[in-house]
């Protein structure tokens, strides 16, 4: 089912509710962005860029959504579960900056999507208690543990006040995030067999593979001018592929490992760690 990617806000009491629960949002410097001087075709790519943004964050809130379910389910610790119950209205949040970036650059790009394919269910034949650990593996071990130091890359490479103010505050959130997963794991691998360990690694790999392949569509219609893309945060450029491929490395790939959840040589050496 093919559906155009929209958002709205309810507004009045229900908006100011919200607004109250994270008022850094509104305090932001919104109306500051001054886009007379870009070029026409590196403003789109911004605007595609933000909307494509806000699309993931969204992606993101519905994973972590599913993760807390399966969380609930296996009874994880209860301390770890109600730290975790922050992480979808940080992505909410998310997925609003993201959008409203979008529009202060001209408006958002056409997404069409499937919200029956956001994001893919474990098997249902598994143990529930694997299952949670390929959720939390899938989408906080690799998905979001590479996501913060981009995230942290692109914060720095930004000049304008107004993404660095949006990209700040995401990467404020998802430092929570990124150590949630291995946590997890740390609780929960005492309680896994070697068989459940090779159906992790094997998740992790299709994951990781997945990621390679957007990479690589990345880098052929990287930023012509580095210098324009920083002032937007439009985040694809070389140092940003240079950096994801490290990250891929450092903060996913040897973590896994370090755990016992052996990830595909294939993918493990695909760049020699500095
Ligand atoms: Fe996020
Ligand atoms: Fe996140």
């Amino acid at each position: 089912m093919a559906e155009l990617f929209e958002l709205e806000l309810l507004g009045g009491a229900i908006e100011r509710r919200y607004r109250k629960t994270r008022p850094e949002v509104e305090r932001m410097p919104w109306g500051t962005l001054d886009t007379s001087g870009i070029p026409e075709p590196v403003l789109i790519a911004a605007r595609r860029a933000w909307t494509g943004a806000a699309y993931q964050e969204h992606r993101t809130a519905v994973a972590c959504t599913a993760t807390l379910r399966a969380l609930v389910e296996v009874r994880a610790p209860l301390d770890l579960i109600a730290m975790a119950t922050r992480f979808p209205l940080d992505e909410l949040v998310h997925v609003e900056l993201c959008a409203r970036m979008a529009m202060e650059l001209g408006g958002g790009t056409e997404i069409i999507h499937d919200p029956d394919e956001l994001v893919r269910d474990p098997d249902p034949a598994l143990p529930p208690l694997l299952r949670a650990a390929e959720l939390v593996t899938r989408f906080f071990c690799v998905g979001e543990a590479l996501s913060i130091p981009l995230l942290r890359g692109t914060w720095h490479a930004s000049r304008h006040p107004l993404p660095k103010a949006i990209l700040g505050r995401i990467v404020k959130d998802e430092a929570a995030h990124g150590a949630f997963g291995f946590t997890f794991l740390d609780w929960v691998l005492e309680r896994l067999g070697p068989r459940d360990l090779a159906h992790l690694g094997a998740q992790a790999d299709i994951v990781i593979r997945a990621i390679y392949r957007q990479w690589v569509s990345i880098g052929k219609r990287k930023a012509k001018s580095s210098d324009d893309a920083h002032a937007l945060a439009w985040m694809e450029t070389d140092a940003y592929l240079a950096l994801a491929e490290r990250s891929m490395q450092r903060n996913v790939i040897d973590p896994l490992q370090e755990r016992g959840i052996q990830i595909s040589a294939q993918l493990a050496t695909r760049q020699s760690a500095p």
